[in-house]
């Protein structure tokens, strides 16, 4: 059984512990936060909930790294989140240094964990998280194309009006405006999607799932997490349950796609070791540009980081 930290014990945090938990596949969840007693209470309310719900997880809230040690995965959702207004790499210079100070902390304590970024902007962040760690990239990647996908997947859903549980989809690039939604590796219940719906209302679906996080920003003044910490737990559950399935992540990709030393969202498979296997899809010429324009806006953002410093 294996232990998983959660590092952020705020939205996003508190949600991926809490689904951790109700899937029962862990021994403990660590909710480590700066605002220790904040994380503390977020730990004892999702325990308070399994005698309802029927867990066994124990969950504990701490500002202690050594309440961290020997940790398998860790979660690093600390941060700060957008506001309205905000982009995802207006976060760079607060979330880099945060991200490499938590995960030089973890490393203290759990020799080599898997490490599943979450924090924004996020593909720049996972490579901030790879530098700080020393670990392979296998065991370092970041959550982003899970829940962009399931963005895409529930309009699509809503708009064919059929269960989203049967719409399959691959999405790639970076986590921001640029993502590449891929209508070509898009099917309901088997049926290409192009057959089931116009091309307009499809081009309507693609553009609003790019711009799906700010949707939410404008809505709620700070963003998702419902959504978001399903994802990243989904992620975890493949792993400690050397599943084997298929995700879009942000993986560092050394040639692949003909691209190199650049986080980017890729579909890869998930197992006990982290990333089993980078899959590469025969994409065309359209899809290859859109896929180059996404690298080249993260290489960008990540040209910033470099020059920071951290
Ligand atoms: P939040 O503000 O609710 O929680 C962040 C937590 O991080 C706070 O409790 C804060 O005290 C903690 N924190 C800050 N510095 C810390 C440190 N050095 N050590 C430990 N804890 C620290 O924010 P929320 O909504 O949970 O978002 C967290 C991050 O996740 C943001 O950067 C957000 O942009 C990102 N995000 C990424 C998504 C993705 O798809 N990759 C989706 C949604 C959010
Ligand atoms: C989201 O997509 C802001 O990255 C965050 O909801």
């Amino acid at each position: 059984m294996s232990k998983v930290t959660v590092v952020g014990a705020g939205n996003v945090g508190a949600t991926v512990a809490n689904v951790l938990a109700h899937k029962d596949i862990v021994n403990e969840v660590v909710l480590i936060d700066l605002k220790g007693d904040f994380a503390k209470g977020k730990a004892l309310d999702s325990w308070q909930q399994a005698p309802i719900d029927y867990y066994s997880t124990k969950l504990k809230g701490t500002d202690n790294y050594e309440d961290t040690a020997n940790s398998d995965i860790v979660v690093i959702t600390a941060g700060i989140p957008r506001k309205p207004g905000m982009s995802r790499d207006d976060l760079i210079s607060t979330n880099a240094k945060i991200v490499t100070s938590v995960t030089k902390s973890i490393l203290k304590h759990s020799k080599d964990p898997i490490i599943i970024v979450v924090s924004n902007p996020l593909d720049v962040m996972t490579f901030a998280a790879f530098k700080a760690a020393g670990l392979p990239s296998t065991k370092v990647f970041g959550m982003a194309g899970i829940l962009d996908t399931a963005r895409y997947r529930a309009f699509l859903a809503t708009e064919l009006n059929v269960s989203p549980k049967e719409i399959q989809a691959v999405l790639m690039g970076g986590h921001g405006d640029t993502m590449v939604p891929l209508p070509r590796y898009t099917t309901v219940a088997g049926i290409p999607v192009t057959e089931l719906i116009e091309d307009d209302a499809l081009n309507a679906i693609v553009e609003r799932t790019k711009k799906g996080g700010g949707e939410l920003v404008k809505l709620m003044g700070t963003s998702a997490w419902y959504a978001p910490g399903a994802a990243a737990a989904q992620m975890v559950e493949s792993i400690v349950r050397d599943e084997n399935r298929i995700f879009p992540c942000c993986a560092l990709l050394n040639g692949e796609y003909g691209i190199k030393d650049l986080y980017l969202g890729v579909p890869v498979k998930l197992g006990k070791n982290g990333i089993e296997e980078i899959i590469e899809l025969k994409l065309n010429d359209a899809e290859k540009t859109l896929l180059a324009d996404s690298a080249s806006h993260v290489k960008a953002v990540k040209e910033v980081f470099e020059g920071m410093n951290v």
